[in-house]
């Protein structure tokens, strides 16, 4: 089979882009993939983060202007993972220098710069996409497939989250997530939102209105210097949605906790109707729960294997985690960007990624005025 290679660039080369690297480092166990993914090019301020990458071998070029990457012919698709503050900046620079975008989330700092990135993103023509992988664990998959397939009689409940422990340490020294400044407004809704709305928007199951319950706990941490630093975002958000599936409104809950007791990474999906549900947690990554009703109350678990999207050589009976569903959702970039997707399931687009913002837009108004607010 042929492969055509595209030529990627990071900018931004702390956690995810260093997790990205090594996607691209063991793309081979992808099998008959069409494309081939080569990191060609890494910007990052900070010299350590950038020699990291030295050992990467298709690596040619290292700077701290990410203008000089984006000069670079050898760079096809460029990857951004910056705090939130720099995203609208950097990714109209991509857009402008006429490169294709996977873009971290959650797609800049506020509704404006999201409305504003996806705008640029319409006119430049470039195939752009938003990063969200957990979806694209075979657990994941299995619940939007069974979702979608509308056996589930009247739905009763819909519950999409992402749960995170780290911060019940009040001793954590605080980082740029942790200050509206450079994580915006919207807080744990902008680190977690778009992972928590991917699968229900996708399963067309849009929030016609939503009351939010916004929680900070604490307002400063160490600073890491010896001092303490102010600590604003919000640290847990909780948004009653309500949506209407086959003319039936459905209460559709959004969960985002930084404040979670027990949960390192815990994505999760829950959809549940009068003759059937699922729900699927990267808690037990490998069990997808299945209900049906009959004479009795039944829930079944299924023991999954590794079966995602795109085949692998890995064998069908071991474990997947968080670096296999970030290969696979960069096997789905690339099979979209190239028109072989086919019917699989895609990338947050940048219609989707504005839409999560004007959720979160709301939840905040919904907040500060105590009541439901409607969405368009
Ligand atoms: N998809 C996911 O699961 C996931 C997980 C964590 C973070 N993220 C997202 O990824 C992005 C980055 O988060 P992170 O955790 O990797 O952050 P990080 O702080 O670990 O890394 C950010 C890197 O960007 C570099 N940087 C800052 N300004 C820069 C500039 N002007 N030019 C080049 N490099 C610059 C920093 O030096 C740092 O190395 C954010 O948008 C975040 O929300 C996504």
């Amino acid at each position: 089979m042929t492969q055509e290679t595209v030529r990627i660039g990071i900018i931004g080369g702390g956690l995810m882009g260093r997790e990205v690297a090594s996607a691209f480092g063991r793309w081979f166990v992808l099998n008959q993939f069409p494309v081939k993914a080569e990191l060609t090019a890494v910007c990052d301020l900070s010299e350590p983060a950038r020699e990291w990458f030295r050992q990467v071998p298709t690596v040619r070029l290292l700077t701290a202007d990410h203008r000089e990457l984006l000069a670079s012919p050898e760079v096809d698709v460029v990857y951004v993972a910056v705090p939130h503050h720099l995203h609208q900046a950097i990714y109209l620079d991509v857009l402008a220098a006429g490169k294709d975008l996977l873009a971290e989330k959650p797609f800049g700092i506020d509704l404006a710069a999201a409305r504003t990135i996806a705008e640029a993103a319409e006119r430049s023509g470039r195939f752009v996409r938003c990063s969200s992988e957990f979806p694209f664990l075979p657990g994941a998959q299995r619940a939007y497939h069974l979702a979608r397939g509308g056996t589930f009689g009247t739905l009763l409940e819909i519950r999409s989250g992402f749960h995170h422990s780290s911060d019940l340490d009040p001793q954590k020294p605080v980082n740029w997530k942790r200050q509206t400044a450079t994580c915006g407004a919207v807080g744990v809704m902008g680190d977690l939102g778009i992972h928590a709305v991917h699968v229900p928007f996708r399963l067309g199951y849009q929030p016609r209105s939503v009351f939010a319950q916004l929680q900070k706990v604490y307002g400063t941490r160490p600073d890491g210097r010896g001092g303490m630093a102010v600590c604003d975002t919000w640290d847990n958000a909780l948004l009653h949605t309500e949506t209407v599936v086959d003319g039936v409104a459905v209460p559709l809950r959004f969960e985002t906790k930084r404040l979670a007791p027990g949960e390192t990474n815990t994505w999760f999906l829950e959809v549940l109707g009068t003759d059937g549900g699922v729900k699927y947690s990267t808690k037990e990554p490998k069990t997808l729960w299945t209900f049906t009703r009959g004479k009795e109350q039944l829930w079944q678990r299924t023991d999954l294997g590794f079966h995602g999207p795109f085949p692998t050589i890995t064998g069908g009976i071991f474990e997947p985690g968080f670096p296999d569903c970030l290969m696979q959702m960069w096997a789905a970039f690339l099979a979209e960007r190239a028109g072989k997707l086919g019917d699989q399931f895609g990338c947050v687009t940048p219609a989707e990624a504005v839409r999560s913002h004007e959720l979160f837009a709301a939840a905040l108004q919904s907040h500060d005025e105590q009541r439901a607010i409607a969405l368009g």
